[in-house]
């Protein structure tokens, strides 16, 4: 297949292209300049014109590229270009050159509202007394309200619902991943909501390789992490969806977390 990937030269982007680049016709757009081949400088935010011919032939996109900061002071005017005209870009552009599938990086943080209740505000603040985790009742995604905790996230919500246009009204095949948490050191532990959202390197290139690779689409929102045992969402729903069975589990780290500096937020956007 003929694959192009947005946000290439990010982290995800990088992971994911390593990995399938033996299998399929990588391509990729970016911000940043690049020495990868068939990856081409853009800024998505430009032309949806443009962004179609560039588009021309593809059968999967992997729509990654966002300014993906979540921190409280990221406003519209940071989230603007990258997330929302950028997104509307990718789908329009998407449907102009005809291609079948556009996945999208949404966050987890999509529906961080639900971590205000309980017994899922305890479970992020590792508060575990009393609670039985295979009792837990997870946030879904289809058939259950998003519930975003920034901008940044409601920003994910309107890359999620354009999925959900294109699939019902143009045919698209559409699928959105809820992105848990790609540590820089790859480990969990600077806090305690990472428990939960950790998504190891290991699992990444598998998981977002089913995707792509999935018969079968119309539109589905599926949770990506590892397979962690302290769990808000349903990231095993996504497991059989994929037919893909992550390797890590955030407990194997237990004995050596990573420290505040590892935190993903210190990571240069840039
Ligand atoms: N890394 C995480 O922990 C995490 C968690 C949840 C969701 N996500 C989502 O997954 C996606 C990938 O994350 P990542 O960690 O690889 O991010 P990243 O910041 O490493 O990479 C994003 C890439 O997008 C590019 N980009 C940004 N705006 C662009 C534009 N207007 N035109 C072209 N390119 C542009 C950047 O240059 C960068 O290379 C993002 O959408 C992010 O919101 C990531």
């Amino acid at each position: 297949m003929k694959v192009m990937i947005t946000g290439i030269v990010g982290t995800i982007g990088t992971i994911v292209a390593d990995h399938i680049q033996n299998d399929h016709e990588v391509h990729g757009v970016d911000l940043r300049e690049s020495d990868r081949p068939n990856t081409t400088q853009i800024d998505l935010a430009d032309s949806a014109d443009e962004l179609a011919k560039t588009f021309e032939g593809v059968d999967v996109v992997l729509h990654l590229a966002a300014d993906r900061r979540h921190e409280p002071w990221i406003s519209w005017n940071e989230l603007m270009r990258p997330n929302i005209i950028a997104t509307a870009n990718v789908y329009t552009a998407a449907h102009k050159a005809g291609v079948r599938r556009v996945v999208f990086a949404s966050s987890m943080h999509a529906v961080g509202g639900y971590e205000l209740i309980e017994p899922y505000a305890s479970i992020v603040n590792g508060n575990y007394e009393g609670i039985d985790r295979n009792k837990v009742e997870l946030v879904k995604g289809l058939g259950q309200d998003a519930k975003p905790d920034s901008e940044y996230s409601a920003s994910k919500v309107f890359g999620e619902s354009l999925g959900k246009y294109f699939a019902e009204f143009e045919e698209m095949e559409g699928l959105v991943i809820r992105v848990g948490t790609v540590h820089p050191n790859n480990k969990p532990g600077a806090d305690p909501r990472s428990w939960v959202s950790y998504f190891s390197r290991n699992d990444i290139p598998g998981y977002f390789r089913a995707c792509i690779e999935k018969k079968d689409v119309s539109y589905d929102i599926l949770y990506g992490s590892s397979n962690n045992d302290w769990k808000v969402y349903d990231t095993p729903y996504a497991f059989n969806y994929l037919g893909f069975q992550p390797s890590d589990n955030a407990e194997n780290h237990r004995g050596s977390p990573a420290t505040p500096n590892d935190a993903p937020g210190t990571i240069d956007w840039k």
